[in-house]
């Protein structure tokens, strides 16, 4: 072989053996990688068991248990719903609505009164809240409720607050709550009540009630807990087609008649009394 194709088979060869090496060299690279990323998915699996995605659904928390004074007034208020409200033998029109009853069952009725009428929060009976205003008899705002025909995706408003306790019942079973005070000193106090409860989807206003609450209208039921001595045009106007409204009218010496008024889809109106009450008088002025 002559010096000429030595020098080439060298050359051959030599080339030969890096591309060889720089092979080996490139899988061992790949290798490395794809453990590192095979070890670094198992990690990434195992924290996920650790600690699941905030959006994955989380086991429901057991509820706090409750103590030995909040068991009595959940047995107040199951004995209030049975014998005041659904008990069909007591000469009152019984509320069915398994929803309203169950709302009822529900909200914390003693949080709304004063300290000095705990003893009573349960009892067949309104109560005094104070500047002479009352928080309603339990039976009445059931059945208030109820003639609503309240539905979760609902809007309704409330004139005269009070307490708060109509609204936080209405909240149970609605969307939204709009709730309308005249004195600053009850309307202050309810929005922080029902603050401190969580009850989140009411929203209070100091105002007079009359004018109801343009802002947020129209309104798919409209409830007045204060009497009147005629039904005011602008909570006519800010009802829903299809909406309805109860409303107390009538002398305030006298006894008074709950009217249910149905908006009908044209924009005309009927009403209709359905059950004389007594309620406190829709004032136009705060003294
Ligand atoms: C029977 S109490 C209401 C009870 C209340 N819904 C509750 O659950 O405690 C009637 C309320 O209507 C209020 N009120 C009277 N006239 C009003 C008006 N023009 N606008 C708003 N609230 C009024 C009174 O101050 C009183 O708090």
């Amino acid at each position: 072989m002559s010096k000429k194709w030595k020098v080439c088979l060298v050359m051959v060869v030599g080339l030969l053996a890096v591309l060889t090496v720089l092979a080996a060299l490139v899988m061992i690279a790949r290798a490395a990688a794809f453990s590192q990323v095979q070890s670094a998915t198992a990690e990434a699996r195992q924290s996920e068991r650790d600690s699941p995605a905030k959006e994955s659904a989380q086991p429901e928390q057991a509820p706090e248990p409750l103590s030995e004074e909040e068991e009595r007034f959940k047995a107040l208020r199951l004995d209030m719903v049975a014998e005041q409200i659904a008990k069909d033998e007591i000469g009152r029109r019984p509320v069915k609505d398994r929803r309203v009853l169950a709302a009822m069952r529900k909200v914390p009725r003693h949080e709304f009164v004063l300290p000095r009428y705990l003893g009573a929060a349960y009892a067949d009976t309104p109560l005094p809240i104070g500047l002479g205003q009352t928080i309603s008899q339990p039976y009445i705002v059931a059945f208030m409720t109820e003639l609503l025909k309240p539905k979760p995706e609902h809007k309704v408003l409330e004139i005269g607050t009070g307490s708060g306790y109509q609204a936080a019942v209405l909240a149970e079973l609605v969307k939204e709550v709009y709730t309308i005070e005249i004195y600053k000193q009850l309307g202050d106090r309810a929005k922080k009540r029902l603050e401190d409860l969580k009850y989140k989807k009411i929203k209070c206003k100091v105002a007079d009630g009359y004018f109801g609450w343009q802002e947020h209208a129209p309104f798919d039921a409209i409830i007045v807990t204060c009497a009147a001595d005629h039904i005011p045009p602008p909570l006519i106007k800010q009802l829903k087609p299809g909406g309805r409204m109860c409303i107390p009218v009538g002398n305030v010496a006298l006894t008074q008649q709950l009217f249910l008024v149905e908006k009908n889809e044209d924009g005309s109106v009927r009403s209709k009394s359905v059950l004389p009450v007594r309620f406190v008088p829709l004032i136009r002025k705060a003294e």
